[in-house]
């Protein structure tokens, strides 16, 4: 036997003796207003172009997302191009480290519409984040009903997300997801609210009111 000889092992994420491993990093899903179909697709199954760039810049500068989750966090200063790039290369950094796993909501023209994320690799009790733009409302729920049959099959057992008390429109999405109010102690602070599911009782049956 060489005397160099090395033992090669594969990198595995094992949090409480769970493997997460995602089975499927794309789903078709729909928009439940208008009825068009959309990809939910792994952020690293994407080429970061300047376009794609310019559009994501876009939708964190819209109101409702610009508010709600980076206002307090860039101190009124405009979304950069640059926090765009730095989204993606975290989101490819992620899927290769196996403990991120960002994707984003694609339309039919290969535009980005919204995204959403499971923020580790911890089966058990795992973060999940989100933002659409408001001109796909409709989309976001779906893509969170998507997310939880992806994240089912890659061995996530519950989910959770924490909104801020005032926040109804995200309270709305994971209401109609399937989440329910928890009791855990938001680790955000006292101004959130905790909302978790099992992905095992989950219906992952997506709604669209959509005619036609
Ligand atoms: C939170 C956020 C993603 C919600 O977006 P949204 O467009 O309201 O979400 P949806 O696409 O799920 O819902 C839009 C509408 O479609 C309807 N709808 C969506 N999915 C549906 C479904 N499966 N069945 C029936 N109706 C549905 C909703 O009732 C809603 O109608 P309304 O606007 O009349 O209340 C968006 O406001 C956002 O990006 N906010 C900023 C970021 C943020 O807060 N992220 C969460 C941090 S915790």
């Amino acid at each position: 036997m060489p005397t160099n000889a090395k033992l090669s092992i594969p990198y595995i994420t094992v949090r409480e003796g769970k493997m997460i491993d995602f089975q499927r990093k794309q789903r078709v899903i729909r928009n439940a207003l208008s009825g068009k179909e959309y990809t939910l697709l792994a952020l690293d199954l994407i080429d970061p172009t300047d376009k794609v760039i310019a559009q994501v810049t876009s939708i964190c500068n819209e109101p409702l997302v610009y508010d709600w989750l980076f206002r307090k966090m860039l101190s009124d200063k405009p979304y950069p191009p640059s926090m765009a790039t730095g989204w993606f290369a975290r989101g490819a950094d992620g899927w290769a480290k196996n403990d991120h796993f960002v994707f984003a909501v694609v339309d039919q023209n290969g535009g980005i519409a919204a995204a959403c994320d499971i923020k580790s690799a911890d089966a058990s009790w795992a973060e999940v984040g989100y933002w659409s733009s408001s001109n796909h409302r409709g989309v976001m729920t779906n893509a969170i009903i998507g997310l939880i049959d992806l994240a089912k099959e890659a061995g996530f057992e519950r989910l959770f997300a924490e909104t801020q008390n005032a926040n109804f429109r995200s309270q709305g999405v994971l209401r109609r997801a399937g989440f329910a109010l928890s009791d855990k102690t938001p680790h955000r602070g006292n101004h959130h609210i905790v909302f978790s599911i099992s992905t095992q009782t989950a219906n992952q049956t997506q709604h669209s009111t959509a005619r036609g």
